[in-house]
């Protein structure tokens, strides 16, 4: 007999699948993913991304029929990120009401009205010929004060082609409560603001830059938070729900399980993650050879996120995922 007497077992909730599934603590749901996706302006079929396989720039027609999946699928939500065919200082593609992001959202809520939540990230970085998520000062900082009056735009500009929620993400101060205030004065009350709060300078972007053809040089440290800080993501996420954020969501995930932990434990309001872009690439990489049970270690990745505290989480997986948990 065990030292720890005959009574202690918990290999015996393990017993059948059945039993497991019962004493599950944590779901993983259609409903909490959200698919991130790109659509490209000028181009007359889907591109992959070499660095993010199973991904695709879309058309604005092969966009479309992804976002239908996604509904059929039950996802939470679509994530638009937009890839202009031309750049410049201040990223006016952004604003432009014929901009591909601003028509790309109101092809996509055409089609699918409110069967899925459709979000928009709001950021400049897309847009600009620097790669920067703001303008720059003419000593080339990032001006922070002058970006929150074009993400305040920029918002006007996505409400009027009817998207459900905005998702900014270049961490600007005081961003949420700007874009709130532009909204609300313009009479879009309705329209809620997914903020990327703990947004750190992350490695793990890598493969979303050639994604969306970032012309970046350097790096976004004067703006994304350190990783080396835990607190802070908690007092960025904090400040968001004061100035008006519907959700919060910390980003990367993998790496910042215990923020997305302690922003969990911090706020009142759902609390998003994102499964960014390089956590995708590794997997695969590992999976295409052979070193992983892919199917295995997706679920496995995105439940966790969810058992740190993540109510829903942004995936590239969302719709395969979708599919395996109706299996
Ligand atoms: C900025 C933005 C980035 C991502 C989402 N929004 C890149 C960055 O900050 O450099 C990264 C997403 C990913 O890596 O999957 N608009």
């Amino acid at each position: 007999m065990s030292h720890l007497g005959p009574v202690v077992r918990p290999r015996r909730l393990r017993t059948t699948a059945a039993l497991r599934r019962m004493v599950a603590e944590t779901s993983l749901e259609a409903r909490q993913l959200i698919l991130p996706v790109f659509v490209r302006e000028d181009i007359s079929e889907p591109q992959p991304i070499s660095s993010m396989p199973g991904v695709v720039q879309h058309t604005r027609s092969s966009l479309l029929a992804a976002v239908s999946e996604a509904a059929s699928l039950g996802l939470g939500g679509v994530m638009l990120f937009g890839i202009p065919a031309s750049k410049d200082a201040t990223g006016s593609g952004a604003l432009d009401p014929a901009g591909i992001l601003n028509v790309a959202i109101a092809d996509v809520v055409a089609e699918v009205g409110d069967a899925i939540t459709v979000m928009s990230d709001l950021c400049l970085d897309e847009f600009t010929d620097h790669g920067h998520c703001g303008v720059l000062t003419p000593d080339g900082r990032v001006d922070n004060d002058r970006t929150l009056e074009l993400y305040a735009e920029m918002a006007l500009a996505h409400a009027a082609a009817g998207v459900d929620m905005v998702g900014p993400s270049g961490m600007m101060d005081g961003q949420v409560g700007a874009i709130r205030e532009a909204l609300d004065g313009a009479g879009h009350t309705d329209i809620s603001i997914l903020a990327y709060s703990a947004k750190y300078a992350s490695a793990f972007f890598g493969p979303f830059r050639e994604a969306v053809g970032s012309s970046l040089e350097g790096d976004r440290r004067t703006y994304q938070q350190d990783s080396a800080n835990a607190v802070e993501g908690v007092r960025e996420a904090l400040l968001d729900v004061d100035e008006g954020a519907d959700i919060v969501m910390v980003k990367p995930a993998l790496a910042y399980l215990d923020v997305i932990r302690r922003v969990r434990d911090a706020v009142d309001v759902p609390v998003a993650a994102y499964n960014v872009s390089g956590e995708y690439a590794m997997l695969e990489a590992a999976a295409a050879n052979g070193w992983i049970d892919r199917e295995l270690a997706i679920l496995e990745t995105l439940l966790s996120i969810r058992r740190a505290g993540a109510d829903v989480v942004l995936t590239y997986w969302a719709a395969e995922a979708a599919r395996l948990l109706a299996r």
